[in-house]
This record gives C-alpha cells, structure tokens and sequence, in this order.
C-alpha cells in the first residue's frame, strides 16, 4: 500500500500556497506530508481525484473552479459544507470523500485570533455571492455576528446565498446599486472577482464606513489591492487581504487530516515577507 497522500485540485493551480503551506506545518509538527498540486480541467476533475484515491490518496484541498464539483462528488458532508454547498477539503472515508469546508473557519479565526475583532453584534456587508462567498456566510453567522448583508453584482445569486443560509432576518440581501440605503457596517468583506481582472477600481458608497470598520478582502496579493484601496481612501480603521485566512483555513484541514492543529503564525511571517516582494516587484 502507498504512503498517505494530500494534494490540492485546481486550475490554475502553479500558483497555489498550500503545498507550501502544508509541507510547512508538517515540518514544525515533525509529521512527515506528502503534499502536492494536482491541475485539472472541471471535465477532468473528477476521474483525477479517483486516480488520486487510488493511489493512496486520503486527503485532499479543492480549490476554484472545482469547490461545487467538490462537493457533489461527496457521499457525505459537515453541516457547514452542506450550508456552504462547496467544500474545500476532502477526506477519504472507506471508498467515498467526506467533504467538509474551512474556508469560513479560517477567516473567522483570522480576524478574532490574529486580527483581535469581536465579531459578535456586528453589521457584517458580504460583497458577492459566488464561491467564496457561500464558503464564508456560515461562519458569520455561526460566529454571532447581528446581521448579515449580501449585495451582488447579480442581485438573484444574493438572493440565492441568502435563502440557502435559511436565517431570514439576520441575513438579507441588498441591490448594489442601493447600498447607499443600508447604513454603516463594522465589517465589510469582498468577496468577488471583480479585483482579479483588468484592475478596475472599487467604487462604494463612504456611508457604509463607520469608525470601527474593517475591511477585508479574501483575495490577496494583486487581486486585493483595488479593494483594499478603496477601504483607507475611505478611512476604514482596518484592512486585511485573505493571507490569514489563507493559512488558517489550512490549519483547519492540517488538523483533520492528521489529528494536530498547527501553529499558524510563522508560517504567515513567512507567507506575508513573500508576498510583499511579489507585490512591490514589477
Ligand atoms: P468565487 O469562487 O471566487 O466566488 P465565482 O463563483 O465566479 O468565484 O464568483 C465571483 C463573484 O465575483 C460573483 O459574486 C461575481 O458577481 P456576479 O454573480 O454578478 O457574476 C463577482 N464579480 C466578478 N466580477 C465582478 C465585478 N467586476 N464587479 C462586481 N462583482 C464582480
């Protein structure tokens, strides 16, 4: 039998962290990862996780376009996957994949344990409603936040984010173009493409700024920067990108996976130096 094997599926996938990551966890807990970055198609996707659980494949990330294939692909979910309806991480349970999704716990940890918020009480504005917003709303939610708006650029995929959550009251959506009307938030999170195109700049309404606002985009690097402009030109006390939640949210999988929560915060020094000379080089 082949040594337990850990990969992350995406495409892209040249790019990814996670094998850094992971390899960087296993060697601070002295656990001993076989980690690496599977490319594949959505048409190719599914025969290469089976490929991949054939030859000692236990364990297994997911990442875009793959998170909704993902998670049909399970024969069982957490409650948090089921509510998400993606999952990011695959455990080999018998013959079939157990799907769970640490997105959600990720950011929720990154901004209480690293970042020292307070989420419980707090008008929280969830910009988008693809992926990696769907990953992300449960956790809110779970984490006592008062309320919960989704606004999108296509105002039915909010509405549909909203209705899967199944709290009417606590999460709304709201149109865009009518966010004006919806008062000030403590946090407000990007989740949308839009910075991870041709650079166009984030326009928002400054009334949606209090004094205690954080802003936080879940991208990171380049893709972060036009939001994250936006949020100190409006004067946000705080703006984070999705580094720490990048590293927390494969703190969650570590620990699934091997029994270990990790240590995160040297492997964010190191994640964060790097990125750093990636952005300021041209
Ligand atoms: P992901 O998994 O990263 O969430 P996705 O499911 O394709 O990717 O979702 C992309 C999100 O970014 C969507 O909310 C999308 O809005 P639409 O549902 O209207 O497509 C949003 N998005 C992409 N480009 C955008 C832009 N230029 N302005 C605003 N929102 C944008």
């Amino acid at each position: 039998m082949s040594a337990a094997r850990y990969a992350v599926f995406g495409q892209p996938i040249a790019h990814s962290q996670s094998p850094r990551i992971h390899a960087a966890f296993g060697e601070a807990e002295g656990i001993a990862v076989d980690y690496r970055a599977i490319e594949a198609t959505p048409a190719a996707f599914a025969a290469a996780l089976e490929a991949f659980a054939a030859d000692g494949g236990v364990g297994a990330n997911v990442t875009l376009p793959h998170k909704e294939a993902a998670f049909a692909l399970c024969a069982t979910r957490t409650s948090r996957a089921q509510r998400a309806g993606a999952v990011n991480t695959l455990l080999r349970k018998g013959q079939a994949w157990h799907g769970d999704n640490t997105d959600g716990a990720g950011l929720v940890r990154d901004l209480t344990a690293r970042h020292g918020l307070d989420l419980r009480g707090r008008r929280v504005l969830l910009l988008g409603a693809g992926g990696a917003a769907r990953g992300v709303a449960p956790a809110l939610l779970d984490a006592g936040i008062l309320e919960l708006v989704v606004a999108n650029r296509t105002p039915e995929r909010a509405d549909a984010l909203v209705d899967a959550m199944g709290e009417p009251g606590r999460a709304l959506s709201a149109y865009w173009d009518a966010l004006r009307e919806q008062g000030d938030f403590e946090l407000i999170i990007n989740a949308t493409a839009a910075g991870r195109g041709d650079g166009a700049g984030f326009s928002l309404p400054l009334s949606l700024v209090n004094s205690l606002t954080t802003a936080v985009d879940l991208n990171y690097g380049e893709a972060a920067i036009p939001f994250l402009a936006w949020a100190r030109a409006a004067a946000c006390r705080n703006s984070f990108d999705g580094l720490g939640m990048l590293v927390e949210q494969a703190a969650e999988s570590f620990q699934q996976w091997h029994g270990v929560r990790p240590r995160t915060d040297d492997v964010y020094a190191a994640l964060r130096a790097r990125d750093a000379l990636l952005v300021t080089a041209d």
